[in-house]
């Protein structure tokens, strides 16, 4: 674990008591926690804007299961993406609907492409792209 350094904030005491409720309500321990974690985030975010180096993510989505041409399109544009893609779960939730996750390595702009073809196919109900960190920059 790097260093620890001690810093003062001044807030007005309004947002103060907003923040200290938000906290309560996402049960982290105390005020550095938190500011850790927003802290963490908006660096991932700059990640992957800034677009040049190594992001992890998961692109979740739910489909028909019963699209059997939908069902090759989704294996198709995988196998194109062998590069990026560390491993695909499959689950069935129930008779008709698919769920897949599959978790993704990479430059953001190919994680991307890939959450966008497998979420812009005719048959897909829902997907979503989880922007994450491989980790290795975050302290
Ligand atoms: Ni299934």
């Amino acid at each position: 674990m790097s260093e620890l350094a001690r810093f003062g904030v001044s807030l007005e005491k309004e947002l103060l008591d907003k923040f200290d409720s938000l906290i309560r309500q996402r049960n982290y321990s105390n005020r550095s926690e938190a500011l850790r974690d927003l802290i963490r985030q908006e660096l991932v975010k700059k990640a992957w804007q800034a677009g040049d180096g190594e992001v992890a993510g998961a692109i979740t989505f739910v489909y028909d299961h019963h699209g059997r041409a939908l069902l090759n399109k989704i294996t198709d544009i995988q196998h194109g993406f062998q590069d990026i893609i560390i491993s695909t779960q499959h689950i069935h939730l129930d008779h008709d609907n698919c769920l897949e996750i599959v978790a993704v390595k990479g430059k953001p702009a190919r994680l991307q492409r890939l959450a966008d073809m497998l979420k812009s196919l005719k048959g897909v109900r829902h997907g979503i792209l989880s922007m994450s960190s491989t980790g290795t920059e975050m302290a």
